[in-house]
């Protein structure tokens, strides 16, 4: 198969990740027979200072054509005092609203080989947990306006959901909750918030045409309490954009470190865009020491979800497991014993267990 991939390796950690995450992917279109098209383009800081603008019109229309989109990661400090209409993150928030992925599914599972920040007993019989996020809606895509009112400094954020935009990430995460244990946790603030109750109703009458699928609620700060007090009952959480964005730090804080966690982000169609969970990192940004396996296991997903090659996806799941059995370790996830290995490494270690499988 052919695909044109949108790859956007942004600021901070990004450029080295992505680095990464392609020579996989190249090695998985060699051993498959596929053609991966990269197609460069500029977002963020680093389209701030080539274009003066965050998100280039052209970046835009190459995200928009391509079959996915790839991306590292946005921002950094140097363009913090950008207007808020061109920061790097809004960026990011351009190309997810341009393709309408409203879904955003986060796993978090826990390698048994590394440490978890939670204690032995609670950790149990292990964590695997996977957030859907709605991704192009609420409070993040509401009215931001800052007033003077009664001569004191005043600022809104406006909070809305439709009935349509609750019910088509909902679908998403039923369906997933079918292929999993059939649990679905939708978390909310339903005992404050309009649109949590919005969220409840929606979900609760959704619930009858999947008599396969147990709902259950919980209000957002319970959740982030359960989260580490009894992470294993949890399995699929469904919730709205500000609630995912908080819940998954938490979530891949307590698997062991967020350089491990890769995303997905979905809409109508096949076309995805994919992105590591952590951020452009700065602080250690050009110094090789990043973990690129967020960004591999995003590939991965875009292998399974966007294009239908499962095996290859398969198979790079399966270096990575293997890259961690093996005791090659980054320094984010370093243990007593193990084997450090630089950013750069990383692919390398991980194409050698993927060429080596048949
Ligand atoms: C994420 C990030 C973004 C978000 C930021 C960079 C705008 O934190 O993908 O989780 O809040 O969605
Ligand atoms: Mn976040």
């Amino acid at each position: 198969m052919v695909k044109n991939i949108c790859v956007i390796e942004g600021d901070g950690i990004g450029p080295e990740v992505m680095a990464e995450a392609i020579k996989v992917l190249n090695t998985v279109a060699e051993k498959y027979n596929h053609k991966f098209v990269y197609h460069y383009c500029l977002a963020g800081g680093a389209a701030i200072d080539k274009t003066g603008k965050c998100l280039p019109q052209e970046t835009l229309d190459k995200v928009l054509s391509a079959d996915s989109t790839l991306l590292g990661a946005v921002g950094g400090p140097k363009w913090d005092n950008e207007s808020p209409e061109n920061r790097p993150e809004k960026a990011l928030l351009g190309i997810r609203k341009a393709m309408q992925v409203y879904a955003n599914l986060r796993p978090q599972k826990l390698f048994k080989e590394l440490d978890s920040p939670l204690k032995a007993n609670i950790v149990g019989s292990g964590i695997d947990i996977m957030i859907v996020r709605e991704l192009v809606s609420g409070v993040y895509f509401g009215q931001h306006s800052e007033s003077v009112e009664n001569t004191e400094k005043t600022a809104t954020d406006i909070m809305k959901y439709t009935e349509n935009e609750i019910k088509r990430v909902a679908k998403v995460a039923f369906e997933l909750s079918l292929k999993r244990s059939g649990n679905l946790l939708l978390v909310d603030k339903a005992n404050v918030l309009a649109t949590s109750k919005l969220w409840r109703k929606v979900v609760g009458d959704m619930a009858k045409s999947y008599p396969n699928v147990n709902v259950s609620y919980m209000y957002v700060d319970n959740c982030a309490m359960q989260l580490i007090k009894n992470p294993s009952k949890i399995d699929v959480i469904l919730t709205e954009n500000m609630f995912g964005d908080i819940l998954s730090d938490e979530a891949s804080a307590i698997v062991g470190s967020i350089g491990m966690a890769g995303s997905c982000s979905i809409g109508d169609g096949s076309r995805g865009f994919y992105e590591a969970i952590h951020g452009s990192a700065p602080d250690i940004a050009g110094k090789d020491i990043a973990n690129p396996i967020g960004m591999i296991s995003s590939a991965s997903m875009m292998l399974k979800n966007s294009f239908g090659m499962f095996d290859e996806a398969k198979s790079i799941e399966r270096a990575i497991e293997l890259f961690i059995q093996n005791g090659y370790r980054t320094q984010d996830i370093m243990q007593p014993d193990k084997k450090l290995v630089k950013c750069s490494e990383v692919g390398d270690i991980i194409c050698s267990y993927i060429i080596g499988r048949s």
